[in-house]
């Protein structure tokens, strides 16, 4: 078991430049880990990918600095699930963090109905979930919030969190990374954006202004998606289980696109490089 302290507040590295990798949308539904025999990845539970796909990422020849989980961790609201996944992270030996998606305060019941059909039942997060934490490295700040909003798929960057990030980009003048579920930019896939974060034009109107504000990281889309805005470059990242297809104007899921997750190297000169990789055939 790690010596690690949960949640991280700081860290560093030898060169100054902090390698995360973010995980999103782990959607573990039931405890299948460990070996399988099986050769493809459709064979795979989520349980299963999310192990295979960290696996793979820490073998990666590139110092792994932080792990960032941005929500949907579960598909069914369990204890025992938080526990399993906190101890794979927690055996890493690498400081890492958790915000909440949807799908972890909200149990969808009713998931082989057409989506207008099914409940959607409020559950109280996980305590190791994290709303407004700050990470701060030597020469950038990591803000994270929670969107999730109990009982709904779609979120909310609420006026509260605004505030609360403008006075985190005020009072530091640090580059800044915001890490968050819900994306906050569209998607242009209709069925995907009615699950925006709600407050999102309030959300740009407020912090577009701080020049500070360099990248945003969000996952709920399972997919990958960059775009430059008001001087942020926004990237949403895929699912470490399953993905929906680009573009689509109803629910549509990618058959084709593998499981996959997100490295971003915050420079010491407050550049940012990122790169999605896919799980290994
Ligand atoms: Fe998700
Ligand atoms: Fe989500």
């Amino acid at each position: 078991m790690s010596s690690l302290n949960y949640p991280t507040a700081f860290i560093d590295s030898i060169d100054h430049q902090i390698n995360v990798l973010q995980l999103s949308d782990l959607h573990i539904t039931e405890l299948t880990q460990g070996k399988t025999l099986a050769t493809n990845y459709d064979q795979l539970s989520c349980c299963q990918r999310f192990e295979k796909l960290l696996d793979q990422a820490l073998k990666e020849p590139i110092r792994c600095d932080l792990i960032l989980v941005t929500g949907d961790l579960v598909s069914k609201v369990c204890p025992d699930i938080y526990d399993y996944i906190f101890t794979v992270l927690e055996n890493t030996n690498i400081p890492f963090a958790c915000v909440a998606g949807n799908h972890d305060v909200t149990d969808e019941l009713g998931a082989h109905l057409p989506f207008d059909q099914r409940t959607f039942l409020a559950k109280p997060a996980d305590a190791r979930l994290l709303s407004r934490h700050v990470i701060e490295t030597a020469n950038w700040q990591l803000l994270l919030i929670d969107s999730a909003i109990p009982g709904k798929v779609a979120g909310e960057v609420s006026t509260s969190d605004i505030n609360w990030l403008s006075d985190q980009l005020t009072n530091c003048e640090k580059p800044a990374l915001i890490a968050l579920h819900h994306h906050v930019t569209p998607m242009h896939s209709s069925w995907i954006d009615q699950h925006i974060a709600e407050n999102a034009d309030m959300f740009w109107q407020k912090l577009s202004q701080f020049a500070n504000l360099r990248v945003i990281i969000s996952g709920h889309t399972h997919q990958e998606h960059v775009k430059h805005q008001h001087g942020v470059t926004v990237y949403t990242t895929p699912s470490t289980c399953y993905q929906f297809k680009p573009l689509e104007d109803d629910f549509t899921m990618d058959i084709d696109a593998r499981p996959g997750y997100r490295w971003l190297q915050l420079g010491n000169n407050g550049q940012v490089a990122s790169w999605v990789k896919r799980m290994d055939t």
